[in-house]
């Protein structure tokens, strides 16, 4: 599968924060500006402060209004995906989770995901490891390895960023980032296959129910050493 090269990467954010504004908004919103400086994106945002209360109540993904399917499609068919939620209990908020719930099992294999949170204390912010990446274990995606914990000291009033070390923190995290995005599985070709996985899930899914794990899109081309634009290794001649 060839990857469509010189597209913008199909980043969806969403964000687990109930209030606005959101600490944890202006933390992904961060991310996603540090992002786009270093490479070109379209970006999705979905906010859970806008459309929270229109999840509630619904088990069947058809019971969701058309805002929130298409959401879903969306982030169904990312390339990667930016998340970030505040910690509530030590854990994501019920609609951050319940949102996922939704989301059909397969769709998000390989897809490499950036984790975030903000919590109003520091010895939460293990949040990253033992509650966001095995969710998104789960989904068999590619959770990458700088994770961004904020808490609120972190912030102006105002829900700034005023912490350096977090501003330093969002760089690396970017910077850690971008050869993992790279080679992003199937670039700008998961939106057709995607549309097709979540009219199925639309027809078919509560969020009790499963589908089988036939037709995962297929892992990416990395490159082989062989094959790869990086430099080769020298072969011995004899
Ligand atoms: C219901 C509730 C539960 C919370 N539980 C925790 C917690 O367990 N640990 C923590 O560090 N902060 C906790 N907080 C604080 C928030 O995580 C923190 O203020 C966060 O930055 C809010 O993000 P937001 O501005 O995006 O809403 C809780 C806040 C609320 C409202």
């Amino acid at each position: 599968m060839s990857h469509i090269k010189n597209q913008p990467l199909n980043i969806v954010a969403v964000s687990g924060g109930l209030n606005t504004p959101s600490k944890t908004e202006s933390v992904i919103q961060h991310i996603l500006d540090a992002l786009a400086e270093a490479i070109d994106i379209h970006v999705h945002f979905i906010k859970l402060s806008e459309i929270g209360p229109l999840l509630g109540g619904a088990i069947y993904r058809h019971q969701l209004p058309q805002q929130v399917q298409d959401d879903l499609a969306k982030i169904e068919a990312a390339d990667a995906l930016i998340v970030g939620t505040p910690v509530y209990r030590a854990s994501f908020t019920g609609l951050f989770k319940h949102l996922f719930d939704f989301v059909e099992q397969t769709a998000l294999v390989d897809v490499p995901v950036l984790l975030a949170a903000s919590g109003g204390s520091e010895r939460h912010a293990l949040v990253l490891e033992h509650q966001l990446r095995p969710l998104f274990s789960f989904f068999q995606a590619q959770t990458l390895p700088i994770g961004v914990y904020a808490t609120d000291k972190d912030f102006t009033p105002e829900y700034t960023i005023q912490s350096e070390q977090l501003k330093e923190r969002i760089n690396l995290a970017v910077e850690r980032a971008l050869p993992i995005l790279e080679w992003v599985p199937a670039q700008g070709l998961r939106a057709e296959w995607a549309k097709q996985k979540s009219e199925q899930a639309n027809a078919n899914l509560g969020i009790n129910k499963q589908i089988e794990q036939a037709d995962i899109l297929p892992s990416p081309n990395r490159p082989h050493a062989e094959t790869s634009e990086q430099p080769q290794k020298k072969s011995h001649v004899a």
